[in-house]
């Protein structure tokens, strides 16, 4: 396979052509997809009409997949894929769209605000993978933003006051913002806060960039509505038209992004038509910092 990667974003984002990933890949292409990654951050293939079992294959070229379950509050025997499926629709396991007032939908609806992957996780993950088995006509874009390239605009003062800052971030946080609070007692210990650092650096190409997520509820030594204003201030800015990408989805696209140097989100769209969507995710190799024993 050549593959080939065009830049369709003034900051970011490649579109690739010359690969059809229902096959298995060689090591100079997986090479190749991963400097596109390095580079680009998020990259965007057309007309993969993947199953399952082709878009895991694909995405064990790069790593260690995540498996279901810290995410969300789906039962075991409410899933309708296998574990390594994130399923991110809007269906249940008859293939029919969840009702408006389902508490499994009322959660999932925090996909709708800015966030980083798995930023929940002591690990995060590296590679999100989203193939789009049945899209909406109107609505449900993912828009994903350049975290670098936000950086790279703040002032100095800010970068030098950020440097060193690490937030807490959990899924409590997320749906708490949108006043989902309804949570077990076994929910919320699954849900326990784990730290990261607000500025990351990338392992290969050493650029920084902003560790943002929804998922964030304060910043360590920080009093919490201060930290908040604060967080949402960077988001703001992080989030700007120019960081942005908006995806608008065609069957059997299939989209990657580095969580580690983006953002991203879902739009809303009418949630009474099937919407049948489902991530890979490769997990991350470390934490971004120590975290905190409980006692
Ligand atoms: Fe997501």
């Amino acid at each position: 396979m050549t593959v080939s990667i065009r830049q369709i974003h003034p900051v970011f984002v490649g579109e690739v052509s010359g690969c059809d990933l229902t096959q298995p890949i060689d090591r100079a292409t997986v090479a190749a997809i991963e400097t596109g990654m390095d580079r680009y951050a998020v990259l965007v293939f057309h007309d993969q009409a993947l199953t399952d079992d082709q878009q895991m294959a694909f995405t064990r070229n790069f790593g260690t997949l995540e498996t279901t379950g810290a995410g969300n509050i789906t039962k075991p025997h409410e899933l309708r894929l296998q574990p390594e499926m994130i399923d991110v629709s809007n269906l249940d396991r008859e293939n029919k769209p969840l009702a408006l007032d389902d508490r499994r939908r009322m959660f999932n609806l925090g996909n709708r605000l800015w966030h980083s992957d798995s930023s929940f996780k002591a690990i995060p993950a590296k590679y999100s993978l989203l193939s789009g088995r049945i899209t909406v006509e109107k609505g449900g874009n993912t828009e994903v933003a350049d975290m670098r390239a936000a950086y790279d605009a703040l002032d100095a003062e800010t970068k030098a006051e950020i440097e060193d800052l690490v937030c807490e971030h959990s899924l409590i946080y997320s749906r708490g913002a949108l006043g989902f609070t309804e949570l077990s007692e076994d929910e919320r210990k699954k849900f326990t806060p784990v730290r990261q650092r607000l500025v990351r650096t990338h392992p290969v190409t050493g650029r920084k960039s902003l560790y943002l997520s929804s998922h964030i509820g304060t910043i360590v030594g920080w009093p919490m509505p201060e930290a908040r204003a604060f967080i949402r201030d960077l988001i703001d800015h992080a989030t700007q038209p120019q960081f942005v990408y908006v995806h608008k989805w065609r069957r059997y696209d299939f989209v990657m992004w580095d969580n580690r140097q983006t953002m991203h989100r879902v739009r809303r769209f009418d949630e009474t038509q099937v919407r049948d969507m489902r991530r890979t995710t490769v997990a991350g190799d470390a934490p971004t910092t120590a975290q905190v024993q409980a006692a």
